[in-house]
C-alpha cells in the first residue's frame, strides 16, 4: 500500500523512543518507523505492534513498524535520534561521550544514506556534542540539524515556577539558553507569569532556588530512578519540535542550533531561541542580554566547546 503520510524515523526505541512513537501516533504526525539494534530489534517490533493495537482506542491512523534495518527509514521526513546510553546515578552527561559518539557515527551513516532530506532532531547525550558530531558526520546543512534540550529545560523551568507559585503552567512563559548541563542559563528577567514579570511576582530567594532546580532537574530524576533518565518530558519536547517542522507551525523554541557568530559563539551547537518552520531552523533570535547573562552564556559555551573538542571532529 502506498500511503501519502509524512514519515517519522525514530532511531532508538528505548524509554524516550517508545514515548516518541506513542505521541507521534496520537498527534497523527505521520507513519512511524522505530529502529533499534541487536537484542532490541524484536522489542521495537513488539512496541510498534502494541501501538497499532492501541489505535482503535487512541483514535489515530498511522502505520507503525519496528526494524533493525535502515532501509526501512527510507525517505523519512523527520528523524529523531535517541540511540545511546542514558546516565545512571553518579554519572555526568559527559561520561557518556565515548560510548554515544560511537553510536552516533553509526546512526549518522544510516540517516545520511536512507533519509538525507530528513529534519534531524538529536536527543542523545551529551547533547550539545552529539548534535555537533551528527552535523559534522552527515555534512547536512545547518538548518536541517538541531538538538533537543532547551525545549525540555524551558519546560522544566516553567513547570517549577508554576509549582512554586501555585499558578497555571499555561501562563508561565520564559526561556532557558545555553548547553544542556548544570551551567545552562534560565532567564528570570525575561520570564513572565500571565504577563507579570517573574521578578515582581517571586522573591530573589525563590528565583535562585528555581534556577538551581532547573539546572539540576535531569540529575534530580536520575537520582530517583537510579538507572536511566527522564523520558516523558524529553519525548514531548522533541515531538513539539517535530510537529513545528511538519506542520510549519513556526514555533519559537529554545533548541541547540549551530551558532555562527550569534551571541559571540562560533561553530558550536548551543541552546538559543530558534524558529522551527517547514524550512527547519529558519531563524536564530539574538536577545539583548545583560552583561551578567552574557557572561553566564559564555561560561556554558566554554563547557560545550571542551566536550565538543573531545569528539575530535
Ligand atoms: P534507553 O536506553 O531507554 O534507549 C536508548 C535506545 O538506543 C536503546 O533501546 C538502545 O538499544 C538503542 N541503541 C543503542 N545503540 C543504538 C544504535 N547504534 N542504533 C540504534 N539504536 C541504538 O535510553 P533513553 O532513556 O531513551 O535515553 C536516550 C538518550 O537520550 C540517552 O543518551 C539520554 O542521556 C538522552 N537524554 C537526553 C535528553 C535531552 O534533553 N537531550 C533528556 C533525557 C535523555
Ligand atoms: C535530562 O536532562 C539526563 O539529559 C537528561 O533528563
Amino acid at each position: 500500500m502506498n500511503f501519502q503520510r509524512k514519515k517519522i524515523a525514530l532511531i532508538g526505541g528505548g524509554q524516550i523512543g517508545q514515548n516518541l512513537a506513542m505521541l507521534a501516533a496520537m498527534k497523527e504526525l505521520g507513519d512511524i518507523v522505530i529502529l533499534d539494534v541487536g537484542d532490541y530489534v524484536n522489542p521495537v517490533k513488539g512496541k510498534a505492534l502494541d501501538l497499532m493495537e492501541m489505535a482503535p482506542h487512541g483514535n489515530y491512523d498511522a502505520n507503525i513498524a519496528g526494524t533493525g534495518d535502515y532501509k526501512d527509514i527510507e525517505g523519512a521526513d523527520v528523524a529523531i535520534v535517541t540511540a545511546g546510553k542514558p546516565r545512571v546515578a553518579g554519572m555526568t552527561r559527559e561520561d557518556l561521550l565515548n560510548t554515544n559518539l560511537a553510536i552516533i557515527k553509526d546512526v549518522a551513516a544510516g540517516i545520511k544514506e536512507y533519509a538525507p532530506k530528513a529534519f534531524c532532531i538529536i536527543v542523545t547525550n551529551p547533547l550539545d556534542a552529539m548534535v555537533y558530531a551528527f552535523y559534522k558526520l552527515t555534512g547536512f546543512p545547518k538548518h536541517q540539524v538541531v538538538g533537543m534540550a532547551g525545549t525540555l529545560d524551558t519546560a522544566r523551568w516553567r513547570a517549577f515556577i508554576a509549582m512554586e507559585l501555585g499558578v497555571s503552567v499555561a501562563d508561565v512563559a520564559g526561556t532557558v539558553l545555553g548547553g544542556h548541563g548544570p551551567d545552562m542559563v534560565p532567564l528570570p528577567r525575561l520570564t513572565t507569569v500571565g504577563g507579570v514579570p517573574l521578578t515582581e511576582i517571586a522573591t530573589q530567594e525563590q528565583i535562585d532556588r528555581l534556577v538551581l532546580r532547573t539546572r539540576e532537574a535531569g540529575t534530580e530524576i536520575v537520582k530517583l530512578f537510579g538507572k536511566g533518565s527522564a523520558f516523558f518530558s524529553p519525548a514531548w519536547s522533541a515531538i513539539i519540535m517535530a510537529e513545528s517542522y511538519l506542520k510549519d507551525k513556526r514555533r519559537i523554541l529554545a533548541a541547540a542550533a549551530l551558532c555562527e557568530g550569534e551571541y559571540g559563539i562560533n561553530g558550536l551547537f548551543i541552546g538559543v531561541p530558534v524558529m522551527i518552520s517547514a524550512k527547519g531552523i529558519e531563524k536564530i533570535y539574538e536577545i539583548k542580554l545583560t552583561e551578567e547573562e552574557m557572561a553566564q552564556l559564555q561560561k556554558t559555551a566554554a563547557g560545550v566547546k571542551k566536550t565538543v573538542e573531545e569528539t575530535q571532529l
